[in-house]
């Protein structure tokens, strides 16, 4: 009796997710994935099997490999979606310049629990108010402003590199480079210093942490399923680890709120192009436009965290990796890295 009933739900399963399938396949999206090249679809599981198990290294190569392998944008043809992987400037240039493009992908969902619905998840009336909010604290000409906090946390850096110059020991590129980029981003957009925080330690290392299950997300199609995720038990790390992030990212704010709120003079309009920036010598990080702004009740606390959470990790995570790959390449091509040597003497 077990026996029949077994084989009648497995096959229920199957035909389901052959009938799925098969819709999948009458879409545009399928019709679009079928221009670009990209491994064998393969019944069901469509390309999902290339995916599995890979550590972030593995990732790596991976992209890497079929980039070189296809000689152009692929696609993977995942849960009955297409993915298409733009590796050409001129397919980049279309997507990045159309305006009927704008919605995220489903791997933003992901970084939700980081950094809520701040400047890079948002979209539509939240994201334009926010934008003009924030706009005005990246401008090109406050920059040379912050150009003392970038020449010194370099010339730590290069301190630090400089003990591993005679190749004895090998370095470790990722923790002393994202330390860097973290340290840079939170005096400048934040207006702390973080030596002056015991928590930084933490936050450095939590971070490293959920981007490890961030890219592991991505990485496990069956996954995507918030439930699933769930049911799984992988949200309940994913909460312990995000704790003393957004503790860390509260009492920046807290602190940071302080100070701004003593300063007895008159606040200036963020909006302006009348303000801080271009007036006297006075820095003005991006924290205090969010204070400015939370001031005029266009911005609430949990608002700012979620910017501040955004702007820390976006801020560094991507700078770090770039300032990495510009480390290895000079590594590799000795020829450009002399020419540069004697461009700085
Ligand atoms: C090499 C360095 C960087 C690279 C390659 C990079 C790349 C990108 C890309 C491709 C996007 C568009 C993503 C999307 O809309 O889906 C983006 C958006 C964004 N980036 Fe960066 N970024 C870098 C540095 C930074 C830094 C230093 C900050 C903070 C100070 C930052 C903050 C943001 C924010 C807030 C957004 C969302 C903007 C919006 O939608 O209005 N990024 N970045």
């Amino acid at each position: 009796m077990l026996l029949p009933a077994l084989v009648f739900i497995i096959g229920s399963c199957i035909a389901v997710l052959l009938v799925r399938d098969y819709q999948s396949k009458q879409t545009d999206g399928f019709r679009a994935a079928k221009h670009y090249p990209g491994g064998r679809i393969v019944p069901v599981l469509g390309n999902l099997l290339e995916l599995l198990f890979k550590n972030p290294v593995q990732t790596f190569t991976y992209a890497r490999e079929n980039a070189a392998r296809y000689g152009a944008s692929y696609r993977q043809w995942i849960d009955g979606k297409v993915i298409l992987n733009i590796t050409r400037i001129k397919e980049a240039e279309k997507i990045l310049a159309s305006t009927q493009h704008t919605r995220k992908s489903i791997l933003y969902k992901f970084l939700h629990p980081l950094m809520g619905d701040g400047l890079l998840c948002s979209k539509g009336a939240k994201w334009q108010q926010r934008r003009r909010i924030l706009t005005p604290a990246f401008h090109f000409n406050i920059l040379p402003k912050f150009l003392t906090i970038f020449q010194e946390e370099s010339d730590k850096l290069v301190r630090q590199l400089d003990r591993f110059a005679d190749g004895v020991q090998d370095i470790v590129l990722q923790s002393v480079v994202t330390s860097f980029a973290l340290h840079t981003i939170c005096e400048t957009a934040m207006g702390v210093k973080l030596d002056a925080y015991n928590e930084a330690d933490e936050y450095k290392a939590k971070v490293y942490e959920v981007g490890e299950m961030l890219v592991h997300r991505t990485m496990s199609p069956w996954l995507y399923n918030d439930r699933v995720y769930r049911l799984l038990g992988y949200d309940g790390p994913l909460a312990e680890s995000l704790k003393p992030i957004h503790h860390f990212t509260r009492s920046i704010i807290r602190q940071r709120r302080q100070s701004f709120q003593a300063q007895s003079q008159p606040k200036p309009d963020p909006n302006s192009e009348d303000n801080m920036y271009f007036g006297n010598k006075q820095r003005y990080a991006m924290l205090d436009t969010l204070l400015a702004a939370e001031a005029k009740e266009q911005i609430d606390e949990e608002g700012i965290r979620e910017e501040v959470d955004t702007f820390m990790f976006e801020g560094h995570d991507t700078t770090a990796a770039a300032i990495m790959f510009t480390i290895v390449l000079l590594a590799n091509e000795q020829d450009v890295q002399e020419r540069c040597y004697k461009e700085l003497e």
